[in-house]
C-alpha cells in the first residue's frame, strides 16, 4: 500500500481560489475553518470491493462539475473536471461510472485521451480507465469527462410539478450514499477517496439550486435564455458519497447566523416552526465533541418522495418532509444527521464493511444532542426503541450479518443496511461508556474525532486508536470491554449493557392489558409523547411468533377508533399501527394503508410494509401488487428498486 498526502491538492487548491473571479461577483469567502493537520496527513488506502478505483497507483483530488439540467430530457450534462494525482510513471487512472453516457475525455489542453468502459456490473456498474502519458513525481493533471446521466440515473429523482407540493414546477435531487454518485458523476466512488468539489449548474431561472456546498452565488448568475447558474464549492475534502445536488422551487427560512431550513414555499413556514430547535443541536454538538468543521448547517426539506429519513449531506443535511409532525416530536432525526458531521464526515468508514463506523457513532452522538436538548428520560426511550428493533433485527437475520464489520464482497452494500451497525453499533458504545465512565469516554471520543479528522477508518483503525488513546495497555479493562467480540461475532457480547427506560413501564402494562381484553378507551393515548406511543404499537406478547398474531379484529376496530388512527398525522405512528394491521389482515385499515403507501415513498416505512403485505400471501399479494401499480411512478430508484424484488415490476 502507498502513502500519499493531501498537502499538494491543499496548495493547489488555494492558488485556484486567488486566480478565480474574474467578472464574477465578489468572491465569496470561505466560512469554513481550516483544515487540521490530520487532513494532510499520509493514508492508507483501504481496499473497497465496491470500487474499481486504484487509489494507491491514481487518485482523484477534487471534481469540478459544470453540468445543465434539462427536465424535458430527464439529464444532467456537461463535464466533470477530474484533478488527479498518480504514482510517478502512473499511466492509467481508474474511475467509477455507471449508467454514464460518456461523450469524450480530454487533456487540459483539450487534446482527446484514450478511454476504455470495462463490462457493466450490476452493482458497481462500469469501469472508465483513462490513459496518458507517464505522470512525473508530485505532478497533478487534469481530466476533462464530457458526458450526460441517464434519465433512470438511480441516484437521481427528476419529479414533475404534480409530484411536488406546489403543484408548478418541476425538482430534482440526488441521493449518493452508497455507491450512487457513480450514476451521475464519474469519479472515484469509494469513501475512502476524498475530494473537494466545484460546480457550476445551468437550470431554468425560475429554479433554485443547493448542493452539499458553499453557495458561491446566492441569487444565481443569468445563463442565457431562460436559464440561471448556480456556482458552488466544497473546500474540505469529502467522500464522494456525499456530493449532492437539489433543484426546486425552493426558499429558505434561517433558524440563527449560521442554520436554517430550505425547502418549498408553501412548506416553509411549517418545516422552520418544526425544525428551530437545530441551531441548539449545533451548540450542544459542539459543546459535546469540538468544533463545527463545515460553515453553515442547513436542512433541505424534500418532497415526500425522498427514500431516506435524511441524509448527512455537508452543509446541508436532506431530510424527508414525514419528519414535519407539528410537534417536534421526530426531530432526533435532525441530531442524527447533525452528528454525522463528525462521525462519518470528518472520520468516515473506509469500506461500507465498517457502516457501523458512520452509522454506531452517529446514533450514539445523537442520543447525547437529544439528552443534552431534551432531557435523560426522553433520550433513554429513544435508546430503548432502538434496541427494540435491534433485538427484533437480532432475531431475524442470518448470524453473520450481525457482526459490526461485515463481508459484503460480491454483494450490495444495501445488504449491510440494517439495524446492526446503527443499534448494534451504539450499544457498544454505550457499553464502553457505562464501562469506564462518561467523563473518560467523552475525552477519548472528543480525540477520536480530532485525530482522524478528514481521514477514512476501518475496523482496524478504530481498534488501534481505542487501544492507544483509551485502554493505554490496561489488561483488566481490554478484557471487559470485549472489543474483538463486538465487531466480529455475530450477536450481542455478554457485557452489552441494556437501556432501561422508566416511562415505558407503564405503557407495556397498558400493552398488555389492551391484549388481555381490555378497552382501548383504558390506554393513557392522550397524554403520551410519540415515542411512548411508537412503544405501545411496537409491544408483541413474548409468545407470538414472528408473523403472528395477538388481537382479534374487534380489538382492532376498538383501537382503530378510540386511537383515531385513520386521522393520526405522525408517520412515525402511522407506520406501527399499519404493521399491525398487516399482521392481523385487518381490512379496515387498507385504505390507511394505502394512502400512506403513495403519499410517501420513505423505504423504511414502504419496503416493511410491502413485505408484510407479500408475507400474507392471498390476502395481501393482490392489495401488494395494487397499490404498488399506483405508487411506483412516485418513488425515488432507491426504494422501487427494493420494492421490486418483493412484489415485483407492475407490468
Ligand atoms: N446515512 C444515512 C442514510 C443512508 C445509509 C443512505 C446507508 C444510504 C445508505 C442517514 O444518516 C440515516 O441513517 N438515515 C436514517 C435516519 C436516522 C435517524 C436513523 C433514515 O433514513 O431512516
Ligand atoms: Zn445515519
Amino acid at each position: 500500500m502507498t502513502r500519499t498526502t493531501l498537502a499538494g491538492l491543499v496548495s493547489a487548491l488555494a492558488l485556484t481560489t486567488a486566480l478565480a473571479g474574474c467578472g464574477q461577483p465578489a468572491e465569496v469567502k470561505s466560512d469554513m475553518p481550516p483544515l487540521p493537520a490530520s487532513a494532510t496527513a499520509p493514508i492508507t488506502y483501504a481496499r473497497d470491493v465496491h470500487s474499481y478505483a486504484q487509489p494507491e497507483i491514481a487518485r482523484v483530488r477534487n471534481v469540478a462539475l459544470d453540468l445543465t439540467a434539462d427536465f424535458e430530457r430527464k439529464i444532467l450534462s456537461g463535464t466533470a473536471t477530474l484533478t488527479v494525482m498518480a504514482e510517478p510513471g502512473a499511466t492509467q487512472v481508474v474511475l467509477d461510472t455507471r449508467n454514464l453516457d460518456i461523450r469524450s475525455v480530454k487533456d487540459e489542453a483539450g487534446q482527446p485521451l484514450q478511454f476504455v468502459l470495462g463490462a457493466a456490473d450490476p452493482i458497481l456498474g462500469q469501469s472508465l480507465t483513462v490513459t496518458f502519458p507517464p505522470f512525473t513525481a508530485g505532478e497533478s493533471r487534469k481530466i476533462v469527462i464530457d458526458y450526460a446521466t441517464r434519465p433512470d440515473a438511480s441516484a437521481l429523482q427528476w419529479l414533475t410539478p404534480s409530484q411536488t407540493a406546489g403543484g408548478e414546477k418541476p425538482y430534482l435531487f440526488s441521493q449518493g450514499q452508497a455507491i450512487l454518485t457513480r450514476t451521475w458523476v464519474p469519479t472515484q466512488d469509494s469513501p475512502g477517496i476524498r475530494q473537494t468539489y466545484e460546480a457550476r449548474i445551468v437550470a431554468p431561472a425560475d429554479l433554485t439550486v443547493v448542493m452539499s456546498a458553499q453557495h458561491l452565488t446566492p441569487e444565481g448568475e443569468s445563463a442565457g435564455e431562460g436559464q440561471k447558474a448556480w456556482r458552488f464549492r466544497m473546500t474540505n475534502p469529502i467522500p464522494p458519497y456525499l456530493i449532492a445536488i437539489g433543484i426546486g422551487d425552493l426558499e429558505f427560512a434561517a433558524f440563527d447566523e449560521r442554520s436554517g431550513v430550505w425547502t418549498e414555499p408553501s412548506r416553509l413556514k411549517a418545516a422552520h416552526d418544526e425544525l428551530v430547535s437545530t441551531a441548539d443541536m449545533v451548540d450542544a454538538a459542539e459543546k459535546l465533541y469540538g468544533p463545527y468543521r463545515w460553515g453553515r448547517y442547513d436542512l433541505l426539506v424534500l418532497p415526500p418522495s425522498f427514500p431516506f429519513g435524511g441524509m448527512e449531506n455537508p452543509r446541508l443535511t436532506f431530510a424527508t418532509p414525514t419528519i414535519i409532525a407539528g410537534d417536534q416530536s421526530l426531530v432526533s432525526l435532525v441530531a442524527h444527521e447533525l452528528a454525522h458531521s463528525w462521525s462519518g464526515n470528518l472520520v468516515t468508514n473506509a469500506t461500507w464493511s465498517d457502516m457501523w463506523l458512520n452509522e454506531g457513532f452517529t446514533v450514539y452522538f445523537e442520543n447525547r444532542i437529544m439528552e443534552a436538548l431534551y432531557g435523560r428520560e426522553r433520550a433513554l426511550m429513544l435508546q430503548s426503541l432502538g434496541w427494540s428493533d435491534l433485538q427484533a433485527n437480532l432475531r431475524d437475520l442470518p448470524a453473520a450479518d450481525t457482526r459490526l464489520h461485515i463481508d459484503l464482497t460480491g454483494r450490495d452494500p444495501d445488504d449491510g443496511l440494517s439495524d446492526i451497525p446503527y443499534e448494534k453499533g451504539a450499544a457498544f458504545l454505550r457499553t464502553i461508556e457505562a464501562t469506564v465512565g462518561r467523563e473518560r469516554f467523552d475525552a477519548w471520543l472528543k480525540g477520536y474525532f480530532e485525530r482522524n479528522a478528514f481521514t477514512p477508518m476501518t475496523d482496524v483503525g478504530f481498534l488501534k486508536d481505542i487501544r492507544q488513546h483509551l485502554i493505554q495497555g490496561d489488561a483488566a479493562l481490554e478484557a471487559r470491554l470485549q472489543l474483538d467480540n463486538w465487531i466480529y461475532q455475530p450477536g450481542l457480547p455478554s457485557n452489552a449493557v441494556a437501556p432501561v427506560s422508566n416511562a415505558f413501564v407503564p405503557v407495556d402494562a397498558a400493552a398488555r392489558a389492551f391484549t388481555l381484553g381490555g378497552p382501548a378507551s383504558a390506554v393513557p393515548w392522550s397524554g403520551w409523547s410519540t415515542q411512548e406511543r411508537q412503544r405501545f404499537l411496537g409491544w408483541r406478547p413474548a409468545s407470538v411468533p414472528a408473523g403472528g398474531r395477538w388481537l382479534t379484529d374487534a380489538q382492532l376496530a376498538d383501537l382503530e377508533s378510540t386511537l383515531k388512527l385513520r386521522q393520526e398525522g405522525n408517520a412515525e405512528v402511522v407506520f406501527a399501527w399499519l404493521q399491525i394491521a398487516v399482521a392481523h389482515r385487518y381490512q379496515a385499515a387498507v385504505p390507511t394503508l394505502e394512502h400512506f403507501l403513495t403519499t410517501q415513498g420513505r423505504r423504511k416505512f414502504v419496503l416493511p410494509l410491502f413485505e408484510s403485505l407479500w408475507a400474507q400471501g392471498d390476502w395481501g399479494q393482490p392489495i401488494a401488487r395494487r397499490i404498488y401499480a399506483t405508487a411506483r411512478p412516485g418513488y425515488h430508484p432507491v426504494t422501487t428498486g427494493s420494492v421490486d424484488d418483493v412484489v415485483g415490476r407492475p407490468n
